[in-house]
């Protein structure tokens, strides 16, 4: 695996592949990496023959007083893990690579950027569209791909996709969890062993209140009672548990036959957990 850190060789390597034919995969993370990016990556790997990684610590997608400066940072592990999987390139830029003097552009999706995390976390998805649109046109890859963890994220980045006519597939995968059913992710190591046992909650307090919306129980009554559960059950806030359409993220306060998703986020101590899950209507 070569690993890359500036613009003109990562177009040159991925021009070699090219000339051999080859369809290129990106896999866009910001290190720290888990079995939730090896699924990623091994799905990259049977949807195209070349599969570029990306580690960058996006500056731009964090708020004041977020974990940016503490955020895990371990790239030779990562690059380990991920030459071990069959991933051919690593593009692993700097800030001063991705933000040169004098950038100056934003880019801001409107409507389904806004609600949730984009309520929670002011900016966060500018900086997210912003430097994925950036990672887009330097890999200029045919499938990029995304974990559905952030299922927001993931609407996001189709609809600015689509509005911008990038010529890319985005593609969603299934959220990896522990045998607890916790989703994976980076921020899980900021927790003790104790909130790590408490913070198995989350997942099962989504389970329970999907299952119960499913069975036709009112949603609003049901994701009180579940972001009540999660306070008990030793979540020091709740930012929101919330039943929004799938593609929109607009909030739904019944299902319509439409695909919704029923979404949380939640701090534990030092982290701030998000999860989600389909509904499935019965
Ligand atoms: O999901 C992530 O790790 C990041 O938000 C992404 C998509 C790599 C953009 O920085």
């Amino acid at each position: 695996m070569q690993t890359i850190r500036d613009l003109t060789a990562l177009r040159r390597a991925v021009a070699e592949v090219r000339g051999h034919g080859d369809r290129v995969a990106l896999v866009p993370t910001m290190g720290a990496l888990h079995a939730g990016h090896m699924a990623l990556v091994d799905e990259a790997r049977r949807r195209a023959d070349t599969v570029v990684a990306s580690i960058f610590v996006n500056p731009m997608q964090f708020g004041a007083g977020e974990d940016l400066a503490r955020y895990p940072r371990r790239e030779a592990e990562d690059a380990a893990m991920l030459e071990a999987r069959g991933c051919a390139i690593l593009w692993a830029p700097d800030a001063a690579t991705m933000y040169p003097q004098g950038f100056a552009t934003t880019i801001a999706v409107a409507g389904v950027s806004e609600p949730l995390e984009g309520a929670a976390r002011a900016g966060h998805f500018d900086g997210v569209a912003t430097v994925v649109c950036k990672l887009l046109n330097q890999v200029a890859p045919d499938v990029a791909l995304f974990g559905e963890k952030d299922w927001q994220q993931l609407a996001v980045v189709r609809r600015m996709a689509a509005d911008l006519d990038l010529p890319v597939e985005i593609a969603g995968v299934a959220i990896v969890r522990d045998q607890h059913g916790l989703a994976l992710s980076s921020r899980n190591a900021y927790l003790t062993a104790d909130e790590l046992a408490a913070a198995r909650a989350l997942p099962r307090a989504l389970e329970e209140a999907a299952t119960a919306i499913a069975r036709g129980e009112p949603a609003a009554v049901v994701v009180a009672l579940a972001a009540e559960r999660l306070t008990r059950g030793g979540f020091a806030t709740v930012d929101y548990v919330a039943l929004a359409d799938a593609a929109t993220l607009r909030p739904v306060d019944a299902l319509d036959g439409r695909p919704a998703r029923l979404l949380a986020a939640a701090r534990i101590g030092k982290a701030r957990l998000i999860d989600n899950i389909a509904i499935e209507p019965k």
